[in-house]
């Protein structure tokens, strides 16, 4: 099922944040929407998903018009939401973690816990094991995961390297760590790796379509099929990931 938007306007308080947003995702393509921070990416998320109110314009997933149903009716349309700072739950394990989303929605599951753990191998040697004591790029793991197992047709990644790809300050401020600490949950150097590969398998199975928010232009060029820019709440520039050029970096993409 195809996600489409359409001329789509989202104010908060009067102030609108979004301007006629259109974009597309298909199923079995990894579509990119990036730009600086505070431009309005997770926005259109929770426009998608019914978390922001839409003022103007159209979603569709489908040939469904999906304005006018709450997120839960959204979910079982076929969407599924992993947001920003991937909210697991610590205190559950990451099996109970892993099946709330489904549980929540009424579904059954029968095989398709594993296949995300065939898709996310290192959960399934922490099964029982508590959520809070996963890495950050365990937890983001859990998190599409748990997205997974309700089935959706299109999947919305709210920056899923967030805090797990170092940039250069953390990068330091974690070997500092690491000489003084030991023991600690902790990522290895490959550590955006799995799912960069979970994205790749979904993508190559073609059943769903995947809107990824993501900072790093990097992830992107290795996983995208397409990208979109935003820019104060407008796409500016959007096309097949290899015409993603320097120019359009700079311009947009670069502090
Ligand atoms: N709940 C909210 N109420 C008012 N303003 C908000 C709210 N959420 C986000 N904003 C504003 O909307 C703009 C876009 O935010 P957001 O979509 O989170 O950007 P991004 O995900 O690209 O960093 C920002 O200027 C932000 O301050
Ligand atoms: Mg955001």
């Amino acid at each position: 099922m195809k996600l489409e938007l359409s001329g789509v306007q989202v104010s908060y308080d009067g102030s609108r944040i979004l301007r006629e947003v259109s974009l597309a995702v298909s199923p079995g393509e990894v579509v990119c929407l990036m730009g600086r921070n505070g431009v309005g990416k997770t926005t259109t998320l929770r426009a998608i998903t019914g978390l922001a109110r839409v003022d103007q314009g159209t979603v569709r997933l489908g040939d469904r018009d999906l304005n006018g149903l709450r997120p839960e009716e959204r979910a079982r349309a076929g969407l599924g939401y992993v947001p920003q700072g991937r909210d697991i739950f610590p205190n559950l394990t990451v099996g109970e973690n892993l099946r709330i989303g489904a549980v929540a929605q009424g579904l059954r599951l029968n095989g398709e816990l594993e296949r995300v753990l065939s898709l996310f191998p290192v959960l399934k040697q922490m099964l029982g094991r508590k959520g809070g004591v996963l890495s950050g790029g365990q937890q983001q793991q859990l998190a599409i995961g748990r997205a997974l197992l309700t089935n959706p047709r299109i999947l919305l990644l709210d920056e899923p390297t967030e805090g797990i790809q170092p940039n250069i300050i953390d990068q330091i401020g974690e070997t500092i760590q690491r000489l003084s600490t030991h023991g600690l949950a902790e990522d290895g150097p490959e550590r955006v790796q799995e799912i960069n590969d979970a994205i790749r398998t979904l993508r190559r199975e073609g059943r769903i379509g995947i809107l990824l928010v993501e900072q790093y232009l990097d992830f992107c060029l290795e996983v995208g099929d397409a990208f979109y820019i935003m820019d104060r709440g407008s796409i500016v520039a959007s096309g097949p990931i290899a015409g993603l050029g320097d120019e359009i970096v700079r311009k947009h993409l670069t502090v």
